[in-house]
């Protein structure tokens, strides 16, 4: 076991600083294994803080090699330094501290603070990364003005970056170095500082802004892929444009700088003025790009950008309030996208991955409320609870008060918070303030975790015409809660004939106790409820239907996110049924009725094509192993899930091979969301007619695969070709590899596609995998693209009844951990369902959980999840 346990930080210990920082002056002599900070602070007492307190200043494997306070050395007597924490005594009220370390930036595998990818010196400092750099006061809520000088190689690093504007520049004469001053006027705090130095090409652009400002902007990547970098400058642009309109927002700098690099923790990150990205996030061309890839920098970039006003100019007071940032700009980003794309179709996309991970983790014993009251590695509470459920929060607030209230209060906040370290109260505040309407008891979203289920039961009098629906909501408990309230739940219904037509008109019903009933009059017609519409609440619904309801509903609701919801009931209810038969030894169930509605949305699906193949992609392994919920066995899910795709296949062939020759008339390629619905509208209708046959399918796949004139194309007939055991899935594979594997990012997708080959034989692929020469833990987009994949996209393959996937999974988070351990924990969290899987494999989970937390030497990272996980 680990020797020392971490303390836990508690949201009702928060103290304002005892000591401000009114400006920071840095130093940065740059040197690979070598360079030196030189930080000079402006510090005052803070007039609300302890009077007497002694400053004690955040480090993280630090060395400190000088310290003077108002220039003079502090003598050995008034100071303690450990690796880290630097405290000091005996300080006046205002003074000038200068603190001086040496950090090894080649040597920094943990990619927080200073490091170097690929050559070039960035940094990352969110959450608790800038202590990594020089001893400081590293919270959110102490804001300063920066100043930042850098010296580097000339040679090595000709581009000198930070955050605001560059104010100087120069040459070291006779020393081959060089040197750039930065400045930025925006009060920030320390985890928004940002440096890169390095060789890199640019794209430029620019952009005006409604007040005249002309900001200039660079994307910067890589020598040699400035091309691929137009598309993330479009989205760029259009995101500056989209916030000014739909939030009056404008840009506060005259320059707006991203770089791409490929060693990089997460997506992106929105230091002031100095954006770093994944280059994954970046770097587009049809050649070498998905049309996912295209969506994610668009919605990436759009995120780190929008983070410029809710995040920068006004952040956070501590890191509980996370969701007061990333919750917040999840929305934004998501509206960008639906205003930029197909409304329907993001929201369906989004629901689908807030059930797939916010659901499973709420689910678990890693479920969290949106905003923690406690936490031990605050790098674990990057989750899907508190940005995407937080997204949904934001959501209700607007559904609840209606989109012009919505923006009044949004306005509201911008303008009494700006510059301010915010706590969550003081958003909603401004909305109770422009509604009117009392927010205490919806701020039990954010402390309350758990996802409610709704259960709705329903009468209706014929003779009378009276219909009534009755709501009951309950949220099970979840670590450290065991008691649950009821939460202020907005329902977006109408009501829905059986013969299609519209019997009552779109409302909104608010279910705010843990009871509610709606009544109509005047319904002789039986009538058929569309709940939830748009997915108004981030609930689980559970209601008795009919396979003939659904169906009516899949073909008429008004609301097409219900159109969608009613295909995937349908479909889920028979795949569990069908799972039930598998484990009794029976035969799954027919699926006529589910195929003739796929027929006719596909005989249909010119009408909408992106939207078409969302509403006839069958539920996931993953959906269905949620919806079971307790004893789940992952072969039985697979091969329910293979039976139907087969069954339907046959039942669908003849609409879907019309449909997909229609569609395979070669188009120049463009990455629009039409565009890409069409695409992904024919990579379904190929697993379809594989699924039916898969000998002649694999041979339409491989057609696709060599005519295609881009990389979703050739993706997806991968795709389609895996579940294909056979000489063509692996020659195709290796093609795959021969044509493009130089490219890293390309090398990925080939990675994940391997990941996720189902049958028994994925366990000793993807550990032969990790032995292949390009496999390496250094990189965590390489780590993630194998094991990652591995772990959360192949359920049957994780979850080989051997626990064969578990072992391998374990060996790898092990290693990674010594050298990564936010990658590590966060692979960890694949296991965080492994308390309702059947027993055998529970078992065995269990076994190696316990094996992996009894190791010596674990990180705080992964020591926590597996601490909760186990719990
Ligand atoms: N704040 C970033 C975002 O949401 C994400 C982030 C947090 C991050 N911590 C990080 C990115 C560590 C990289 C490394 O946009
Ligand atoms: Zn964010």
């Amino acid at each position: 076991m680990r020797t020392e346990t971490p303390p836990i930080i508690r949201l009702t210990d928060y103290r304002v600083p005892d000591f401000l920082i009114d400006h920071v002056d840095l130093d940065f002599r740059l040197q690979p294994e070598r360079t030196m900070v030189t930080s000079r602070l402006a510090m005052r007492r803070n007039p609300a803080g302890r009077p007497d307190a002694s400053l004690v200043l955040d480090g993280d494997d630090l060395t400190l090699t000088g310290l003077a306070v108002d220039g003079a050395p502090v003598p050995a007597q008034a100071y303690n330094a450990t690796r880290d924490s630097l405290s000091i005594d005996g300080l006046g009220d205002r003074f000038t501290l200068t603190v001086e370390t040496e950090i090894n930036p080649a040597a920094n595998t943990k990619l927080m603070g200073l490091y170097r990818s690929n050559g070039v010196y960035c940094t990352q400092c969110e959450a608790d990364g800038f202590r990594r750099i020089s001893y400081f006061l590293d919270r959110p809520d102490v804001m300063s003005t920066w100043r930042v000088r850098m010296e580097a190689e000339k040679a090595e690093a000709p581009l000198l970056l930070s955050n605001g504007n560059p104010v100087e520049s120069g040459e070291i004469t006779g020393t081959g170095r060089h040197y750039a001053v930065w400045d930025d006027p925006h009060k920030k705090p320390c985890y928004l500082f940002a440096l890169v130095a390095g060789d890199l090409d640019a794209f430029t652009g620019s952009h005006l802004t409604p007040s005249g400002r002309k900001v200039t902007l660079n994307v910067y990547v890589e020598k040699g892929k400035a091309e691929r970098a137009a598309y993330a400058m479009d989205a760029l642009i259009r995101s500056m444009r989209w916030d000014e309109q739909a939030f009056g927002r404008e840009y506060d700098l005259d320059l707006f700088n991203i770089v791409a690099v490929s060693d990089f923790n997460m997506g992106a990150m929105e230091n002031k003025g100095l954006n770093i990205f994944n280059d994954r996030y970046i770097l587009a061309s049809p050649e070498t790009a998905t049309d996912q890839d295209y969506h994610n920098i668009e919605a990436i970039v759009a995120h780190e950008y929008f983070h410029n006003w809710t995040g920068n100019r006004i952040t956070c007071r501590d890191w509980f309030q996370l969701c007061l940032k990333e919750g917040l700009t999840v929305f934004r980003d998501q509206e960008f996208s639906s205003d930029e794309r197909s409304r329907p179709v993001e929201r369906i996309a989004n629901v689908q991955t807030l059930r797939a991970a916010q659901f499973v983790e709420d689910a678990g014993p890693l479920a969290h409320p949106v905003r923690p009251q406690t936490y031990k590695e605050i790098n674990n509470f990057y989750t899907a609870t508190v940005y995407n459920k937080g997204s949904e929060l934001i959501q209700m607030i607007r559904l609840l008060i209606g989109p012009e209230a919505f923006r009044a209060g949004m306005d509201l906040y911008f303008e009494r918070h700006d510059g301010e370290a915010a706590v969550v109260e003081q958003f909603i505040q401004c909305f109770a303030d422009v509604s009117g309407r009392d927010f205490a008891p919806f701020m039990r979203w954010y402390d309350q975790a758990g996802t409610p289920v709704v259960t709705v039961t329903s009468n209706h009098n014929p003779e009378t015409g009276r219909y009534t629906l009755h709501f009951r909501q309950e949220t099970r408990p979840t670590p450290g809660q065991p008691e649950k309230h009821p939460q202020v739940i907005p329902i977006r219904l109408g009501l829905i004939g059986e013969d299609g037509t519209e019997l009552a008109p779109d409302e909104l019903f608010v279910l705010e106790g843990e009871t509610g009933s709606r009544s109509f009059t005047g319904l002789t017609q039986r009538p058929i409820p569309s709940l939830f519409r748009g997915f108004s609440a981030p609930v689980k619904v559970v209601i008795d239907r009919k396979e003939g309801d659904l169906l009516t509903l899949a073909r008429h609701d008004v609301d097409p996110f219900n159109r969608w919801q009613a295909l995937q009931d349908a479909a889920t209810d028979l795949l569990t049924r069908s799972v039930r038969a598998i484990g009794e030894g029976k035969a799954p169930l027919d699926s006529t009725r589910l195929a003739e509605a796929v027929a006719s949305l596909i005989a249909g699906s010119q009408q909408d094509p992106a939207f078409a193949a969302l509403a006839i992609g069958l539920p996931t392994e993953g959906d269905l192993a949620r919806e079971i919920a307790t004893e789940i066995d992952p072969e039985a899910i697979g091969l329910a899930i293979d039976h139907l795709r087969r069954a339907m296949g046959r039942l669908v062939r003849e609409p879907a091979s019309r449909a997909y020759d229609t569609l395979s008339q070669p188009v120049p390629f463009s990455p629009d969301g039409t565009s890409a619905g069409r695409r992904a509208l024919r990579a379904q209708l190929l697993r379809y007619i594989v699924a039916a046959d898969p000998e002649g399918g694999a041979r339409v796949a491989l057609g696709q695969y060599e005519q295609a004139n881009n990389m979703t194309d050739r993706v997806a007939a991968l795709t389609a070709l895996l579940p294909c055991e056979g000489p063509e899935r692996e020659a195709a594979l290796a093609a795959f590899e021969k044509a493009y594997g130089a490219d890293a990012l390309i090398l990925d997708m080939w990675f994940a596609l391997q990941a996720r080959v189902p049958g028994s034989g994925s366990v000793a692929r993807v550990r032969a995998l990790t032995a292949h020469p390009k496999f390496t833990l250094a990189n965590p987009n390489r780590a993630r693209s194998l094991i990652a994949t591995f772990a959360n996209g192949n359920l049957r393959g994780f979850h080989a009844a051997d626990g064969s996937g578990y072992q391998l999974v374990a060996e790898i988070i092990d290693a990674l951990d010594a050298r990564n351990p936010q990658i590590a924990a966060r692979m960890a969290t694949a296991f965080r369902t492994w308390r309702n899987l059947e027993s055998g494999r529970r078992e065995k989970a269990g076994s190696v959980l316990r094996t992996l937390a009894g190791k010596a030497n674990l990180s705080r990272d992964l020591g926590d999840i597996l601490e909760r996980t186990l719990s």
